[in-house]
């Protein structure tokens, strides 16, 4: 059994790996070091896979808010490797989009190359590149790189049309204190757009789905506060969150608990009932061990391990 198994098959082990590591990330960090592979999404991804990912992630923004097209300033919260979504943005009727990553996702440049130039063949999306098709010429995008969303928003004068995110809000240290700085920081009539993954990311993969809840507040913190590995706020959270300022919100399930598949975003009674009972099951199996503050959630709140959030203004 490889040293890498080991570990894995054994959750003290596993958290004493991502105390190191978390303390390591720290380390980098003080160095001025940004560099991750969180975000490197196109990374090893053929050019087709990676326009048609582009393309969902554009079209799903537009499905969840209910909007045909992206018009003024839009905030972009960590895109990752590739300014694609940004473009889509633009083309679509935005005059600038605002891309704001806390990290520098490691990037191979001749994919980017690719599918930049693949791009820009579109129509309408030519005239976005001031000179060859690259990251560096798109006109209307302002990159905040190593720059947090928290930081950002608590600090900018410029009022957004939309701020949207996928897949980052879970990485956030405090994502509830940025929310109230993103709802600040909407224009009236301005629309945000979270779709977010409650799950741990593989960090106790092989072991029950909610295992990183049995873990202590105080443990978590040193596992994952510099890292940037998930933050444990959980849809409870997000709803009370909605709930308790003036944004009109709404809030819908994308995955559940030890289900493999998505679901399209919907409301709890309108998912599948055996879906839910199979899920509620598996949380059912491990609720008495998991630390207070989880196990004083519902048994539904535990199951919802994806949700996109909607908050209007
Ligand atoms: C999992 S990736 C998602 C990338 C892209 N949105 C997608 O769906 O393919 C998370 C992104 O959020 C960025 N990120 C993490 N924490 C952040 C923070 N506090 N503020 C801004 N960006 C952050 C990461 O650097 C990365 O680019």
């Amino acid at each position: 059994m490889t040293l890498r198994k080991i570990i894995k098959n054994n959750t003290k082990l596993t958290c004493a790996w991502y105390v190191f590591e978390n303390w390591l990330a720290g380390y980098r960090l003080k160095k001025g070091n940004l560099k991750t592979t969180s975000g490197s999404r196109h990374s090893g991804m053929s050019l087709e896979d990676s326009v048609n990912y582009i393309d969902k992630v554009f079209a799903d923004y537009l499905d969840y808010g209910k909007i045909h097209n992206f018009y003024g300033t839009v905030a972009e919260i960590g895109p990752g490797d590739n300014f694609g979504v940004a473009l889509c943005i633009l083309n679509s009727g935005a005059q600038s989009v605002h891309a704001i990553d806390r990290w520098k996702p490691i990037k191979n440049l001749n994919e980017q190359k690719r599918i930049y130039q693949k791009l820009s063949h579109r129509v309408g999306f030519e005239k976005l590149f001031d000179g060859t098709p690259n990251e560096d010429n798109i006109q209307g995008l302002v990159y905040h790189q190593g720059v947090s969303a928290e930081q950002f928003f608590k600090q900018t004068n410029v009022k957004f049309d939309f701020i949207i995110s996928r897949a980052v809000m879970e990485h956030l240290f405090d994502p509830l204190e940025a929310l109230t700085s993103m709802a600040n920081a909407l224009k009236p009539g301005g629309m945000m757009i979270h779709r977010i993954d409650l799950r741990d990311h593989g960090m106790f993969s092989g072991h029950h789905p909610l295992t990183h809840l049995m873990i202590n507040e105080k443990l978590w913190k040193i596992m994952t506060n510099k890292s940037g590995r998930p933050n444990r706020i959980l849809a409870p959270h997000y709803k009370n969150w909605l709930n308790s300022n003036e944004l009109s919100g709404d809030f819908f399930i994308t995955r559940l608990t030890g289900i493999t598949e998505e679901i399209t975003p919907q409301k709890w009674e309108q998912i599948p009932y055996e879906m839910r009972e199979e899920s509620l099951k598996i949380v059912k199996s491990i609720k008495h061990k998991i630390s207070s503050q989880y196990q004083n959630m519902k048994n539904s709140d535990l199951s919802i391990a994806g949700c996109v959030l909607i908050g209007k203004k």
